[in-house]
């Protein structure tokens, strides 16, 4: 898609990080946009600087763990906005699970697959059929992980596990838009290269009351933020680096203007961790542990 004045972008998880920034982004080169959240406070916000920057927008409470609350967005932005171009099924958390798998809480394991995986799911049923319906040149993209789709990272099994899923679906996805000629394109977007400087440490403050676990506050792991990580890190004396979110933006508009599946941006140490693993597997060796970052 070279083109994003007037197309209508609907962005998932859009009032914090990654999903913000990319509304902007989008909004900046004339997309009306809407954005899909459970935040009130960030939809507020977002609300108010997307008006000061007069980039016209609907901003709306939207649970992707729920298809009716998905199909309800969809069609405030076919009336409002007259239709739909571009979804980024991008809202995500990370529970923050910490020590063995075999003790995590069953909610744990539940809010992350509702919101990560469900989530997806629920924005391909919803939104694919509505894309396919126009006729018109389309974009899907869905909002990955690296941890997951092409390593494996100790220290957070749940969200790992969410996010190979997360890419299995999406490349199927883009398989099937394929096979069958369809005008809907899909990508797969990875935010980084670095740790992004987001709320995503942060996902305890839009857990559902149903699936919160008693006499725990924040996340087990302690980490609550990429401040508290960089402090973490730097007691094992390695400077963690950060992305800001709209160079993840910047980078995943440029990737869309080629109608690229891969929106990913690596280092080259992370690409000889990837050189590592397929290695790895191809050598049939043990798999050790890989650092984060
Ligand atoms: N931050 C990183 O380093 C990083 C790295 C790789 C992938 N990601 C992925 O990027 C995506 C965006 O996360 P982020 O890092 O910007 O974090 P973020 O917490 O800043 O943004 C996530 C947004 O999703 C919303 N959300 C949570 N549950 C929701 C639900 N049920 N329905 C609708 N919205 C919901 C949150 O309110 C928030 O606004 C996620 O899919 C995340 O897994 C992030």
């Amino acid at each position: 898609m070279q083109e994003f004045k007037d197309k209508v972008a609907l962005i998932t998880g859009g009032a914090s990080g990654v999903g913000r920034s990319l509304a902007f982004a989008l909004g900046r080169r004339g997309a009306k946009i809407v954005v899909g959240d459970v935040d009130k406070t960030a939809m507020e916000q977002v609300s108010i600087d997307l008006a000061a920057e007069h980039i016209e927008a609907v901003v709306a409470h939207c649970d992707v763990t729920s298809a009716d609350s998905l199909r309800a967005v969809a069609d405030k932005a076919a009336d409002v906005l007259g239709g739909l171009d571009l979804v980024f099924a991008n809202a995500g958390i990370g529970a923050g699970e910490q020590g063995a798998m075999w003790e995590y809480s069953e909610k744990d394991w539940q809010w992350c697959f509702n919101v990560n995986i469900w989530g997806v799911i629920n924005s391909i049923r919803v939104f694919m059929p509505r894309l396919l319906a126009s006729g018109k040149e389309a974009h899907f993209v869905v909002t990955g992980s690296g941890n997951g789709a092409y390593s494996i990272l100790p220290d957070a099994p749940i969200y790992t596990t969410s996010k190979a899923a997360v890419h299995a679906i999406t490349e199927n996805l883009h398989y099937q838009v394929q096979a069958g000629n369809l005008p809907v394109k899909v990508s797969a977007l990875f935010p980084g290269p670095h740790v992004v400087d987001t709320g995503l440490f942060n996902s305890g403050r839009v857990r559902p009351e149903a699936l919160k676990k008693e006499g725990v506050e924040g996340n087990e792991s302690g980490i609550n933020s990429v401040d508290d990580m960089k402090r973490m890190c730097e007691e094992f004396g390695i400077e963690l680096k950060t992305t800001h979110p709209d160079e993840v933006a910047e980078m995943a508009l440029k990737g869309l203007e080629k109608d690229a599946f891969w929106l990913l941006e690596t280092t080259p140490e992370t690409d000889a961790k990837i050189r590592a693993r397929a290695d790895m597997i191809l050598k049939r060796e043990t798999p050790v542990p890989a650092m984060v970052g």
